[in-house]
């Protein structure tokens, strides 16, 4: 496994990969202070490409000024042996400078659907992640990219950069990885105490007694909705950022969840720390199967 910092030197490798060695390329971008959500990618990247690219960057450009950008977890030691396990080709790990040199002015936004949900809650935030997704597969060229349905919303946003502006990668979206409680997994629950570990489980609880109506006929979002904040509310450490019902490609938001599927998504802070989680409803069984 080789660890690279520079962008010219990850160009030059993924160009000699793709045109000498004639070998597929998978590229996972991640922040670093990996766990097993980020694995399951590594892992699915290893099985259908030749070379595994894992990006290790913590983004200035999509955080706020107000959030967790100089305290979010940095350790390239622990992810490296890690990956290493996992059997990795490449890590790139490029400084802020790197990835933005002096005199960088050219963002990418999707726009429309990145101003609903995260984007509402989050200004600013979705323009950082097409900008540096857009780099990154620049940079490296992926034949296939992985990405969380955690972050539901931000798969559906690179899709439609991907396709606007036609790049020649093909994205893959996986399954939401999750703690014996339920808690999806996230580099931020290392901001948790214990009491707030227990207390983030009733994301998922809540959501899973959604989606538990809503397989016994209850298709009205309100009623769904309610149910999910009843729930949270429950619980005295979580403060509900938003909770609402959209359209999975569209974000429009639903009142019915009848014809086309809908993503139930929650941003909840347990204490500070802000977490997001989802589930789909109304997916066909073959969306079932591929994540989707
Ligand atoms: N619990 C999870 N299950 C599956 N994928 C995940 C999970 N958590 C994060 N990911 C995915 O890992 C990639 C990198 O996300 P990153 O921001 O580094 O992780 P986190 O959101 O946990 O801090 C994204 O595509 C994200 O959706
Ligand atoms: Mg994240």
């Amino acid at each position: 496994m080789e660890i690279i910092n520079r962008r010219k030197r990850m160009s030059s490798v993924a160009r000699r990969l793709r045109r000498e060695e004639n070998r597929t390329i998978g590229f996972v971008p991640t922040m670093g202070a990996l766990h097993q959500g980020h694995l399951s990618l590594v892992h699915e990247a290893r099985a259908m490409c030749d070379v595994v690219v894992v990006s290790v960057f913590v983004n200035p450009t999509q955080f706020g000024p107000a959030e967790d950008f100089s305290a979010y977890p940095r350790d390239l030691t622990r992810d490296s042996a890690l990956m290493a396990e996992y059997n990795v080709d490449y890590v790139f790990a490029p400084t802020v400078e790197e990835v933005y040199p002096p005199g960088f002015s050219t963002y990418v936004t999707v726009e429309g659907i990145s101003d609903q949900l995260e984007g509402a809650s989050r200004p600013g935030h979705f323009r950082g992640v097409t900008t540096v997704v857009a780099i990154l597969l620049n940079t490296i060229k992926p034949d296939f990219v992985f990405f969380g349905q955690k972050d539901a919303q931000q798969s559906v946003i690179i899709k439609r950069m991907v396709r606007d502006l036609n790049f020649p990668t093909e994205i893959v979206v996986l399954p939401i990885v999750r703690e014996e409680s339920g808690l999806a997994m996230s580099s931020r629950n290392n901001y948790l105490k214990n009491d707030e570990r227990k207390a983030a489980a009733v994301l998922h609880r809540a959501l899973s007694k959604a989606r538990a109506a809503y397989d016994d006929g209850e298709h009205n979002a309100a009623r769904l909705i309610e149910l999910v904040r009843s729930t949270i509310e429950q619980e005295p450490l979580a403060r509900i950022d938003y909770l609402s019902a959209n359209d999975t490609d569209t974000f429009e938001k639903l009142d019915r969840i009848d014809e086309r599927p809908a993503l139930l998504s929650v941003a909840v802070f347990i204490g500070k720390t802000r977490l997001i989680d989802n589930v789909v409803l109304g997916k066909t069984k073959k969306q079932d199967a591929a994540g989707a």
